[in-house]
Order: C-alpha cells, then structure tokens, then sequence
C-alpha cells in the first residue's frame, strides 16, 4: 500500500508539474503573440467607410467584436487608449496608478484581422447631410494640418457624456428640477472624476493640501479648511472616492502625517434624501451606516448652489422643513453630479428634426439607430435608450452593433452572391445545370434568412457594484428572476474579484493585482508631482 501511495503521489506531481508548464507556455504564447502581432490587409477604400467615434466603453466594445475586413473602419477619439472606468476612483489615492488601467488603442487595433485608421482627434462637428465628420487635433504637437474632415458612409456616435455643472443640457435624476442655468464656480474651482488627468490633478491636490496645511505657522482655521475634504454628489462615482480618500487617510496619511490626523475630514454632500439612489433601500442604509463608521460624513438634502475659491454655499432643508443657506469651507472639492451632453452631440441633435424633444442624449431607437437619420448609430452615455449610463450598458450596446454590422456584411455578400447565381440559372445550358444552380440558391436564401434573424437590441443587467471604503462594498446582483442585495467585506473580495476579471486585457490583470499588492505590503505614495 505504501508502494501504491507514492506511484500516485508521484503521478499527482507529474500531472501537477506538467499542467503547470502547459499554463506557463501558454500564457507565454499569448503574450509572444500580442508582442509580435501579423500583418493586417490595408483598410479597403472600396468597402463602406465606418467611422467610429470614441474609444470607450461603447466603441471599444464594437470594436472588439467587429469584423474589420467588411468596412473601410476609421476611429476618431482624442484619447489614445480606452480606460477602466470602474478602477478609476483607486487612481485618485494611488492605490492603483493610472496606466494600470490604460489599454493603448493602437495595440488592440493592430490585432483586428484587418488594418483600422485611428485619428487621434476630436470629433468637433457632424454634418448629417453632408456626411462628414470635422476633425481637430487637440494634442499639443500639431502638424501643418491639425483640422481637417472625414466622409463617412457610417457613423457611430460613441463620444459620452461630459461633467454635469448644471450650466448645459444634463442628464439628471427627474427629481432634482433646478431652474439656475448653471452653478457658478464649479469649473474654475471644482476636480472632476472622469479622465485620468482628472484622478491625476486630484492626487495632486490630496498632497498639496496636506503639506500646506502642515506649512509653518498656518492658521488653525485655516489648516481645518485646507483639511476638509468636499465630495459633491452621493452617486457611485462621489460615494467610491470618498471611501477611497478615507481609506488613504486611514492607512496612510496618518501615518506620515500625524500632524493632520486631527483635522482631515471628508463630507459628501448630496441633494436627495440619500446616496446611491440606484441601490436597494438596505445598501443605502448599510452604506450611511459604514460612512458613519469611518467619520465621513454625509450631508444630504443639501444642495450645492455656488461654489468660490474657498467655500462652497449649500442649501440645506432642516428637520423643520424650513431652507438654510450655509457655508462650508474647503481644501478639495470633487464635484460628482453625473453627465451632461457634449457639445459636438448637442449639435447633431440641433440638426434633426426627430432629436427637438431630446434632452439627454441622442434618442435612438430600438436598433441604435439615432431617431431621423439613416446610417447613424450612437451607444453608451451619448444615447438615450432608456437604461442607466453605464459601462455595462454601453459594453452591450457596442457588441450589439458588432453583431449587427457582420451580419449587414454578411447579407450584402449573400446577396450578391444570389445576384450571381440568378445571373448563372438563366445561362444554364441544360436543366440538370439549371436544378443544380436552383438548389444552391435555395441553400443561400436560408442562410440569408438566419443571417437576417437579428432581433432588436435587449440589455440584460447584471447588478450594481460599489466600493464604499474600509474593504467593503455593495452589490444589487440579478439572481435568476430575482435580486440579491449584499453588503460587507465578502462583497469586497468578490467586487475585486470581478473588477479584476473584467479588466481590458491579461497585462492590465497583472498591473493592477500588482498595485493592489504593492498597496498593501508598501502603502500608498503620498510624493506629490
Ligand atoms: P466613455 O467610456 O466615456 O468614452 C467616450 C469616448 O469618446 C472617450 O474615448 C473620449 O475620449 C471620446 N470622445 C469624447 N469627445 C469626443 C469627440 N468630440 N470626438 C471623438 N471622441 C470623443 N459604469 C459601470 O457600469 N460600472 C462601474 O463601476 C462604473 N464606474 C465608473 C467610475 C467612474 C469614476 C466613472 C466616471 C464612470 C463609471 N461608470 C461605471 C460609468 C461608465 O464609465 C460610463 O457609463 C461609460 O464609460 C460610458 O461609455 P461610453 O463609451 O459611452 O463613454
Ligand atoms: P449620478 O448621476 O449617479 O449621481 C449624481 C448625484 O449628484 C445625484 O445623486 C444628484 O442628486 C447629486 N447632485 C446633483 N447636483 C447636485 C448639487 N448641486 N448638490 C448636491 N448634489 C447634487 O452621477 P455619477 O455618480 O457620476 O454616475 C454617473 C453614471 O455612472 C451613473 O449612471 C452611475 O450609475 C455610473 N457609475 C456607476 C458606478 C458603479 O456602478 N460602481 C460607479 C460610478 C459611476
């Protein structure tokens, strides 16, 4: 028996041995294979000219799934590389560092199986009835030609949204009618959270504060202004920065700091009568009661009004029901109150008559195709289908249109092919020819059919995840018909876990499991750049 034990202890050791090289060569092939990608065909000028705009969720999605060979593709995007929403709050503390949640376009472009133009560029005018897309280089080198113009056959419209100041067309909760045009203050004062410069600019701005708070001789009041920490807007994006900058606080800051850990202080202020108002009455709940555990503290029904250099002024409703103008002095202030229309969107809803009762978005119908054009789609935070504005919703509209795009290629060449073969059944020179020519037209007809069969785009929702701070977060998953809500440190692992999985490609996997480490065994840098 002992003989027995060791032959399969030793087999169990093979195997182990031997799948665990076949792991390591494979993944070192995948990555052989994205270092050293082939050749790719030329774009074809003679095939349709599909232009993209955007390089986001929603197009990157396309992208992914789109047969290039089929179109002449060009993608127009100012921003070179498609970036990892979800991951971006962990940037602003340098818990994760920026580039580990980058994707440069270029390399996934030169894996499709044919060549894609990319254009880095803004798309700054479309001219429906012209068919043609304005282009500027925005970038500080420019060339000779920095504006220049693009025809397209056809277009889809992935450019999301822009920060919601209230000054614009917005996409607001219904709830909050606000009659002022705009709140003055918010662009010249304000960080937002949306592009890497933006999670960049309010690291920075963690650190300054902090040193200049410790700055010889400062003023207590004012070390307490510098300290205090503003988050306006209780959606995901302002309550998962707060918890990440308590997060920074605890295990870090103070540590190196210890001057400040008296003073530092964050405070969400929301207008609505809660936080994550898309979450479960129970995560709201748990998600107030952890912020009051950590010391942020959470202001709501309180609504931003004006903002200065030092203070903002906020309205608040007391317990008496009655309005109260108050002020609270700040050091950073992040301002988190979701989407507005861009203006190249704005723009070529102005020039379509179907678009005037619009307000959120480009209104598509429910293929994607924008209401009152022919050939124009749009997907994600810029279209308005009635979902939420999310990457989830933009990831599933993007393969959507994907899956529509190879199918049109696929008819048009069926098609043609059918076009041939009715061509071939009249020159038949007998009816043996001509049966043969009838059944693989019959053959083709049925293939056109199941190539046809593509129903009208239908989101399927997964559930809402959020980080709220301290190795804890909130999940509203779809469960079968039904929904699961949860709460705590075992929501966190698997927030992680999925996060983890979704991210673009293998290499940001590893950054980012790397950075999370590193956090860990080193902490956060607190260096200011
Ligand atoms: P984007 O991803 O914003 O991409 C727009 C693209 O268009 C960009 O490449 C941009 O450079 C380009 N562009 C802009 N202007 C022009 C122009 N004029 N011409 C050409 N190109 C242009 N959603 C979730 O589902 N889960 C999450 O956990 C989550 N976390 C988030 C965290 C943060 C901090 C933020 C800000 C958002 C988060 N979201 C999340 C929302 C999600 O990121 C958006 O819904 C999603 O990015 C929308 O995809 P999109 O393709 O429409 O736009
Ligand atoms: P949001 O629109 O979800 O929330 C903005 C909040 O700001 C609202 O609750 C609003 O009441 C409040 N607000 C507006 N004006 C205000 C004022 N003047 N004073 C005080 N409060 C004010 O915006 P957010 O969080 O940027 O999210 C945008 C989109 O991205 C949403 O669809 C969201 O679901 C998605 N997202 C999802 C995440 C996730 O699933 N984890 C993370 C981040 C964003």
């Amino acid at each position: 028996a002992p003989k027995r034990r060791f032959r399969v202890l030793r087999w169990t050791w093979r195997l182990t041995y031997m799948s665990a090289l076949a792991g390591l060569g494979y993944m070192g092939y995948g990555i052989w294979e994205m270092r050293n990608p082939e050749d790719q065909p030329e774009p074809d000028p003679n095939k349709k000219t599909l232009v993209i705009l955007g390089t986001g969720w929603g197009s990157v999605s396309l992208l992914k799934k789109l047969d290039t060979e089929n179109y002449n593709v060009i993608v127009v995007s100012p921003r070179n590389y498609f970036l990892f929403t979800p991951l971006l709050p962990s940037c602003t503390t340098g818990t994760i560092e920026h580039r580990s949640i980058m994707e440069p376009i270029r390399n996934f472009l030169r894996h499709k199986k044919a060549a894609v133009k990319f254009y880095e560029a803004e798309a700054t005018k479309i001219d429906y009835e012209k068919k043609v897309v304005y282009i500027n280089d925005q970038s500080e080198i420019k060339g000779d030609i920095s504006a220049t113009e693009v025809p397209f056959d056809m277009l889809v419209v992935g450019v999301g949204a822009e920060n919601a100041t209230f000054g614009e067309l917005r996409a607001l909760p219904i709830s909050i009618k606000l009659t002022i045009s705009g709140i003055p203050g918010v662009r010249e004062h304000g960080l937002f959270l949306k592009e890497v410069g933006d999670a960049q600019r309010i690291r920075n701005r963690i650190m300054d504060c902090c040193e200049t708070a410790t700055f010889k001789d400062q003023d207590p009041e004012e070390v307490k202004r510098l300290l205090h920490m503003v988050v306006v807007g209780g959606g995901p994006t302002g309550v998962e920065f707060a918890g990440e900058l308590q997060d920074f606080f605890n295990s870090d800051l103070k540590k190196w700091i210890p001057e400040i850990k008296d003073h530092f202080h964050v405070t969400l202020v929301e207008a609505l009568p809660n936080v994550l108002p898309m979450f479960s009455k129970q995560l709201i709940d748990y998600t107030e009661r952890t912020f009051k555990e950590e010391t942020i503290t959470i202001r709501t029904k309180t609504m931003v009004k004006n903002v200065t250099e030092k203070y903002i002024e906020a309205e608040s409703t007391g317990p008496d029901g009655k309005k109260q103008t108050e002020r609270l002095p700040y050091g950073l202030l992040v301002w988190a109150t979701g989407n507005a229309v861009r203006p190249v969107v704005k723009d070529l809803m102005e020039q379509i008559p179907a678009q005037k009762d619009s307000r959120r978005g480009l209104a598509v119908n429910e293929y994607l195709v924008v209401k009152g054009t022919e050939n124009v789609w749009a997907v994600g935070d810029c279209a308005v289908a009635n979902y939420a504005p999310t990457a989830q919703v933009a990831a599933q509209e993007g393969a959507f249109l994907a899956r529509m795009f190879n199918n049109m290629a696929k008819t048009e060449a069926i098609e043609a092919q059918l076009a041939q073969l009715s061509e071939a059944q009249e020159k038949a020179p007998n009816q043996e020819a001509r049966e043969k020519v009838f059944q693989e037209i019959k053959e083709l007809h049925k293939r056109l059919r199941r190539v046809k069969q593509i129903g009208p785009f239908q989101y399927s929702h997964q559930g809402s995840l959020a980080y709220i701070g301290s190795d804890k977060a909130v999940a509203d998953i779809t469960w079968y018909a039904g929904n699961l809500a949860t709460g705590g440190t075992i929501t966190y692992f698997f927030w992680r876990s999925a996060y983890l999985s979704m991210c673009f490609s293998t290499r940001n996997r590893v950054l980012v499991a790397v950075d999370w480490l590193k956090a860990k065994v080193f902490g956060r840098d607190v260096s200011r750049v």
